[in-house]
């Protein structure tokens, strides 16, 4: 599909009937598998990056339609710096043209674009297009999307720590005070809440570093589709599919009599 034709809402694609909009806060997705969906099609890994752009709004729009407050995509992990030089390259500069060619369209979305992860070593020009995109958009009441880009849990951990550590030098805090809230508190984006539903594309199965402490009570889907296969209703069938998931926190409910 040509990654320039902006998927329009009030599609002839229909959410599963039974969904309820709004019943699902915090969407976090690791959109991964675009290398090998373009290597499979004999393209090189750069090509598959390229048509996760269209997939990426496909599903920001399937996100609106379906009610989801935030959605935060992983885009860049502090680990991807170890790809060779020219995927970095590539990653870097087409992230930085992605945001700028589709900012005025996630505007008029009415979605606020949010930033969360380190600055050290990401593109000066990416970091530019970020802030703008913040900029042009923070009044914005619609979606809360938040570009994961030069984003590592543990990374976002060390830095929470470290901010901690400096309010104890300063005598602000005293260690015996610092709780779970001091800590979440010091995250990246403090005011979001935690990870309703994580999600993983291409069939991998494990967290590569992403959200580390707001997933600690999320559901898990992974689904066998590469990124760029993936749209608003792959997610609208993983949403559904939540909605049915019993989420117990670690309470429990005696259900004997239900069982007779
Ligand atoms: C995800 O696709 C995109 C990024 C990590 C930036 P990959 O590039 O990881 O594609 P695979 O997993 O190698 O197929
Ligand atoms: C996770 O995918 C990072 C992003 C999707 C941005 P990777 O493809 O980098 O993860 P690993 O290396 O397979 O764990
Ligand atoms: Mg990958």
């Amino acid at each position: 599909m040509n990654p320039e034709t902006i998927p329009p809402f009030q599609s002839s694609l229909k959410m599963p009937a039974q969904f309820k909009t709004g019943s699902v806060e915090h969407v976090a997705i690791i959109m991964d598998g675009n290398g090998r969906w373009a290597n499979q099609q004999g393209l090189p890994r750069v090509a598959g990056h390229q048509a996760g752009e269209y997939a990426l709004m496909d599903t920001i729009a399937g996100a609106i339609e379906a009610g989801v407050k935030v959605l935060s995509v992983y885009a860049f992990s502090t680990e991807n710096w170890r790809r060779s030089p020219s995927e970095v390259r590539f990653l870097m500069g087409y992230s930085r043209n992605v945001l700028r060619a589709r900012r005025d369209q996630l505007d008029e979305w009415n979605v606020r674009v949010r930033w969360s992860g380190r600055k050290p070593r990401l593109w000066k020009s990416v970091l530019k297009e970020l802030m703008a995109a913040e900029e042009q958009t923070k009044d914005n009441t619609g979606l809360t999307l938040v570009m994961n880009l030069n984003y590592g849990g543990r990374a976002e951990l060390a830095d929470a720590t470290r901010l901690i550590a400096e309010r104890v030098a300063r005598g602000e805090l005293k260690p015996e005070g610092i709780t779970e809230d001091t800590l979440a508190r010091s995250l990246y984006l403090p005011d979001l809440p935690d990870v309703d539903l994580l999600v993983r594309t291409s069939g991998e199965q494990r967290l590569s570093n992403y959200l580390l402490w707001q997933c600690a009570y999320a559901e898990m889907m992974f689904v066998p589709e590469a990124w760029p296969d993936f749209g608003r209703q792959s997610l609208w069938r993983v949403l559904d599919e939540f909605t049915h998931r019993e989420r117990r926190f670690g309470g429990a409910v005696d259900r004997v009599e239900e069982n007779q």
